[in-house]
């Protein structure tokens, strides 16, 4: 299984394994050593998208040698918007499924080995060219069925680590000029609230420690409540933050029009909740978020987010920005600037404009030449930089809460994350995996910090309470 494209990508794979698991696939290392290769594909940009044929090139010289004995599936969002097509370009490809079917997957590889197997043995009796091997049945399953497909999901069986995502919304009702994500993903739906609980504890008793919660519009998350009411984002942290042992709970991508008081205020409140938030903004200019259809003003971020520092001083905010949106001028390009300087954002993901077919924004007067991206692009990853290596270099000196999810390159060294989602390395033993403990922040490497475990206090064996425990 290869994974292209956002979290919501990473879980889904994830569950498609789940699904697999009972058929009798389980994970290898390399795709010669597959029987069946699934990629899950993302839409996102031009690039991204153009991934998906050049893999697929790659694995039908597999399947040619390995006689036609290999199912290649193309799941995600290019199986989504180019299903036809790429059982037209590519007709050794056996299995082409969206992102609202893969619990149908069982029976689409059903399908798919019965038909190789019956080419095979109509190649072995001399009823077929050689050639004709390598095609497919060519299955397309790329429907928006009206069931839920979390309804028919497996329980997860292998968490695979400390954290975990768990998707709780999905599909987008918002429509922005530029994004393929409504067509890709569908209208919006919620899972029933207490779906999420089950899974989220289900993760923990397999050891998960913190959850990143996913939607392409999670914060507009409205699932069906226990007491018959819609529940809200905040509702649902304030539930599984109860859950016992899920020390950590994130939250991704919120909308700035989503971002409500009660989750403002969930901020405030709950200790699980990590004072890290990415938040796009896309734009700094009221005309460009206009045409984007974005749906709030520059202010309108801004105000968010001080409504947010008020309620968690320490927050740190992460967001998406898009430079060279059709009709963006110097002056538009510079608000987007003088908003980044403004907010400060210590990650973010910036990306040039990329039309996308069958979008609004593809076909809009004042497409920007692409030596205007480059510079835009590189005026403004050179501010973020900035921002990021002052956030990092602020952090040296101060005592973080780390929690710790592996063993590090070097021997003796533990890797966990920040509240920050840096990677920061101590000398430790493997006991730490799963627990947070406080850091002494000594060094700064760039993308990642160093230091030394704050010693845990000696318990106090005299008081009766550590006595049964001891
Ligand atoms: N609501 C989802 C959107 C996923 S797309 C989320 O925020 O996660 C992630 C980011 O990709 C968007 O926020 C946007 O900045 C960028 N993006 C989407 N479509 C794009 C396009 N056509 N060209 C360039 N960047 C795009
Ligand atoms: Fe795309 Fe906009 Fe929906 Fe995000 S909110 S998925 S950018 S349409
Ligand atoms: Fe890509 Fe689809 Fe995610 S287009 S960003 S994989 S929702």
């Amino acid at each position: 299984m290869r994974t292209y494209g956002c979290q919501m990508n990473v879980y889904d794979s994830a569950r498609m394994a789940d699904v697999l698991g009972p058929l009798g696939y389980a994970a290898v290392d390399t795709p010669e050593a597959a029987d069946m290769v699934l990629i899950n594909t993302c839409h996102i940009r031009e690039h991204a998208s153009a991934k998906t044929f050049s893999e697929l090139g790659r694995l039908k010289q597999i399947k040619q040698q390995k006689d036609g004995d290999y199912i290649i599936a193309v799941a995600g969002c290019v199986a989504q918007a180019e299903g036809e097509e790429i059982l037209a370009r590519a007709p050794y490809v056996d299995i082409v499924l969206g992102p609202q079917t893969y619990h149908r997957l069982p029976e689409m590889v059903a399908r798919a080995e019965r038909g190789a197997a019956q080419k095979k043995l109509r190649a072995d009796i001399g009823l077929n060219k050689p050639a004709a091997r390598i095609a497919g049945m060519g299955i397309l399953d790329t429907d928006f069925p009206v069931e839920a497909k979390f309804d028919f999901l497996p329980a997860p069986t292998d968490a695979q680590g400390v954290t975990a995502f768990l998707s709780i919304q999905e599909g987008c009702d918002k429509f922005c000029t530029f994004c393929v994500v409504p067509y890709t993903r569908g209208a919006e739906y919620s899972r029933p609230v207490q779906q999420i609980v089950t899974e989220a504890e289900q993760l923990v008793a397999l050891g998960v420690r913190e959850l990143t919660l996913l939607g392409q519009n999670v914060n507009a998350y409205h699932g069906d409540g226990p007491d018959g009411d819609a529940w809200t984002l905040a509702q649902l942290a304030y539930r599984l933050a109860a859950i016992p042992g899920l020390e950590r709970l994130r939250y991704t991508t919120s909308h700035p029009r989503d971002m409500d008081d009660a989750l403002i205020a969930a901020h405030g409140d709950l200790p699980q909740l990590m004072p890290f938030l990415h938040l796009p903004v896309q734009s700094g200019s009221d005309t460009i978020l206009a045409a984007m259809n974005r749906q709030h003003s520059a202010d309108h971020y801004r105000r968010i987010i001080d409504k947010l520092r008020a309620a968690r001083p320490d927050l740190c905010l992460s967001t998406d920005l898009i430079v060279g949106f059709p009709g963006e001028s110097d002056a538009d390009f510079a608000a987007t600037m003088q908003l980044v300087r403004d907010v400060t954002f210590p990650a973010a993901f910036s990306f040039k404009y990329s039309g996308r077919p069958g979008t609004p924004a593809a076909t809009m007067a004042g497409q920007v030449p692409e030596d205007v991206k480059d510079a835009r692009l590189a005026e403004l990853n050179a501010l973020l930089l900035e921002q990021l290596t002052a956030f990092n270099r602020s952090l040296v000196g101060q005592t973080v809460p780390v929690l710790f999810e592996k063993a590090g390159r070097h021997a003796g060294q533990m890797v966990g994350r920040s509240p920050y989602l840096q990677p920061v390395h101590v000398l430790g033993e493997a006991d730490l995996i799963g627990r947070v403990r406080l850091v002494d922040i000594e060094q700064d490497h760039s993308f990642s910090l160093s230091g030394r475990l704050v010693a845990e206090p000696v318990p106090d064996l005299s008081s009766p309470a550590m006595r049964m425990t001891a």
